[in-house]
């Protein structure tokens, strides 16, 4: 019911509607609405009220339910459903819960905040409530499990454009999928496939991003390498106009892989990464190998040119950019 008399609300927003018409068009009693407003705002909705005019929405708290994400979401298919939590181990195993018993293309998990958010190479994704967005997008393509690297960069290519567009930063991509800004990362991403030798079940993709945290917020481990749109800004960023934003260009960029392939996402994700000449160091596997950067290929893997002028080519890890 909360939904239905916000979606009434929200139709004319500087207008009152009386308590007789919500309950008429709800079929339930004025004190039920009451009741409803009450819980409301709670939430942090701010409904003024007046005993003749009726309610009137003056404002909505910044929060990620399917209501006020859909209030802004202009996308065709992608996050039509949204399964929302205020609290998850974390959305990646949620999303794979619900994609193993059939979710379908393009349903989202989205949690305020996450007790066990899992990063790359068993690390922990410091998840606290209300500040920044923690996301997994069930994507279903129809290409060989050897092409999924693929869909990694093209997430990565869509979480700086979103970020870009509501911020006007220019944020650079670290290999294989780190977004960063002045040098710092502001969001990770961490995908997860269910796959036969031949066929993709489902991919998870699972998109942590930094938008409201103060510097002081952040674990002492992390503070010097890690930021927030915040932080950059000098402002509070809309999480919801930022995850809208996120999941159009999500939308947009899985179309032009699946129709354009790899090349395309490629040649985004290489202007933004410039990789070519750094000379970087790079963890794999417990093994650091220093080089200069050449390329990613078409399955994702980084390339590198030893001193020695041999080329090495990786496949997980982080990377050291070392000048
Ligand atoms: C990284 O190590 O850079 C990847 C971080 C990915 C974090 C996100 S938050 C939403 C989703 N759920 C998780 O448990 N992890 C990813």
């Amino acid at each position: 019911m909360d939904e239905e008399i916000l979606q009434l609300l929200r139709k004319h927003p500087s207008t009152f509607h009386s308590g007789e018409e919500i309950s008429r068009r709800l079929q339930v009693s004025r004190t039920a609405i009451w009741k409803r407003i009450r819980h409301l705002r709670s939430l942090g909705y701010e409904i003024e009220a007046s005993t003749r005019a009726g309610y009137r929405l003056i404002q909505s708290p910044d929060l990620l339910t399917p209501s006020e994400v859909k209030s802004s979401l202009k996308t065709e298919w992608m996050g039509k459903v949204i399964h929302y939590f205020t609290r998850l181990d974390s959305t990646n195993s949620k999303a794979y819960e619900l994609a193993t018993r059939g979710a379908e293309e393009g349903e989202v998990v989205i949690s305020e905040s996450q007790e066990k958010g899992r990063g790359r190479l068993g690390r922990n994704w410091f998840s606290p409530p209300h500040l920044n967005l923690y996301l997994s997008v069930i994507l279903r393509p129809k290409i060989p499990p050897h092409q999924a690297p693929l869909i990694t960069l093209m997430a990565a290519v869509a979480t700086a454009e979103a970020i870009e567009e509501n911020t006007g930063l220019r944020p650079l991509i670290k290999w294989p999928n780190d977004i960063l800004l002045r040098g710092r990362k502001v969001a990770g991403l961490l995908n997860e496939i269910k796959s036969e030798t031949d066929r993709i079940h489902f991919v998870i993709l699972g998109i942590g991003m930094n938008l409201n945290m103060d510097e002081k917020m952040f674990p002492q481990g992390i503070r010097s390498l890690a930021t927030s749109l915040k932080r950059e800004l000098g402002r509070t960023i809309s999480r919801r106009d930022l995850l809208s934003s996120l999941l159009q260009k999500l939308e947009e960029w899985y179309a032009v892989f699946l129709k354009e392939g790899g090349e395309a996402i490629l040649r985004a994700w290489r202007s933004r990464a410039q990789i070519k000449g750094k000379r970087l160091k790079v963890t794999s596997f417990g093994e650091s190998i220093t080089g200069t950067g050449v390329d990613v290929d078409s399955d994702g893997a980084l390339i590198l040119e030893t001193r020695s002028g041999e080329r090495k080519r990786v496949v997980a890890g982080d990377i050291e950019y070392t000048r």
